[in-house]
Formats: C-alpha cells, structure tokens, sequence
C-alpha cells in the first residue's frame, strides 16, 4: 500500500480528484466506486469544480456507491442515495441511468446477487474510492470473526451510530445497512482510502502497520496490489514511519 501524508483535508480532496479526473479522462466510461460521509466531501467539491470549469466530463461515467441505509426511504435526506445526489451527482454531468446503487429496503439476499451482477456486467469497478471507520470498517464491513464477501445487511455497531447519528434530526438514525462486503470492494481494480483528523489515527494504524484481520477490516487492503491512501498528519499522527 502506498501511502501520501498531504497538509490538509483540502490538499487530499484536490489530489484524489485530480487522480479520478485522469482516471476518467484516460477512460470516459470509467467505473468509479463511490463512499459518503464527510471524508469523501472535499473530493466531490474538487470533481464538481473540475466539471464546472470544464475539464471533465462525467456524461459516460458509470458508479456503484458502497452502501445505504435499511429502513429509510431513498428520497430521504439522509439516505446515501440523496447525499450523493447533493454531493455530486447534482453538480456534474452524471447521467442517472448509470448511477448504481444498493437498495436498503429490498430483499438483502436478491439485492445482493443484483448488485454483484451490475457490478460485473460494467466490466468491476476502476477505481474505488474509500473512507475508514473509527473501528477500522471500510463501507459498512464492521469489525466480525470473518471478512464478508458480497453484499449483505449488517447491525450497525455502537462506535458507527454514535459517528453518524448527530446527521439524524427527523428520525432516530437506522441499525442496519447494506454494504458491498470486503470480497466485492477487493475486486475494484484500484484503490485509493481517505482518512483525515486525529479519530481515524487508531484505525489507520491497525490498517497499515497491525495484522490481516476482519476485526480491522481495512486491513484487508493489505492484500490488494494497488492501493493509494491519503492522510493528513493527525490521521497519520501514530504511525511507526
Ligand atoms: C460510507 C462508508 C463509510 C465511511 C466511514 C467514514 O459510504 O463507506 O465506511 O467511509 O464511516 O465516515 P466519515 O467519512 O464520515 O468519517
């Protein structure tokens, strides 16, 4: 795994778009892998400057985004689906035919096959972009006796609701998602995680520098030979080197 430190969240959000750009650029039907929450949000800024300013298309752009909410409708504002629509999609060319996504509320075993299957008819993902947990999870792969494979639903644990529930203002924030599994996110062709400020450092570490195992689920990116992580210094604060 190759690892950048850059100075600030901003500084990461510019280089990974500025990496997506080329990647997009080199393929413009590309298949991006796609994260929410805060992390991802200063790369989506740089991508929807990008596309303002006209160096970049995203018309034949295909995306598959990590994971949804159980229980909560997709038009609701804080389902991934609407956040990514906020974020992203609204801002870029993005055509809504090729905006892939898991759907919270259907049967987690057909859902499951349906995506795995979208996923392969693309051709895999290109390039698949990432955040890290506090507890070291990647989507929504919580730390388990065993590394998950292809999407399913999974409890949410109490450190993952305790990060997310201050975006709840309406309704209690959901106790399950589904989540591409740790297989599938493998399968991407390349990689590349985000993780900023001093709440990821533990997880970080354990990811880089502790054993493979799915009570760190990032540390299965050990074993993918294309890996890019980013890191401002708090996120990378307890590292060895
Ligand atoms: C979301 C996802 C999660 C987040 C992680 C970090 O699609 O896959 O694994 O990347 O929970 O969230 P933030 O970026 O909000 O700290």
């Amino acid at each position: 795994m190759k690892v950048q430190i850059l100075e600030n969240k901003t500084a990461i959000g510019e280089a990974v778009a500025a990496l997506l750009c080329d990647a997009i650029r080199e393929k413009p039907d590309c298949v991006l892998g796609l994260a929410t929450g805060a992390t991802p949000v200063p790369t989506y800024d740089a991508l929807a400057a990008a596309y303002q300013a006209g160096k970049v298309s995203f018309r034949r752009v295909r995306s598959f985004n990590l994971d949804e909410y159980c229980d909560l409708p997709k038009t609701h504002k804080n389902s991934f689906y609407s956040f990514m629509q906020v974020q992203l999609f609204s801002r870029v060319d993005m055509d809504p035919a090729n905006v892939g996504f898991l759907d919270g509320n259907a049967d987690p075993a057909a859902e499951s096959a349906r995506y795995t299957a979208a996923i392969e008819a693309a051709g895999g993902i290109d390039v698949q972009l990432l955040g890290i947990g506090r507890n070291g999870h990647i989507a929504f792969n919580e730390p388990a006796d065993a590394f998950s494979q292809e999407s399913f639903r999974v409890a949410l644990t109490e450190s993952t609701i305790a990060a997310n529930s201050c975006y709840f203002d309406d309704v209690p924030m959901p106790r399950f998602a589904i989540t591409m599994g740790v297989g599938l996110i493998l399968r991407a062709k390349r990689l590349i995680l985000i993780a900023t400020g001093e709440s990821k450092a533990a997880a970080v570490k354990a990811m880089l520098e502790g054993p493979v195992t799915p009570q760190c689920p990032a540390s299965a990116l050990q074993t993918h030979p294309d890996v890019l992580v980013f890191l401002d210094p708090a996120a990378a604060s307890l590292l060895k080197q």
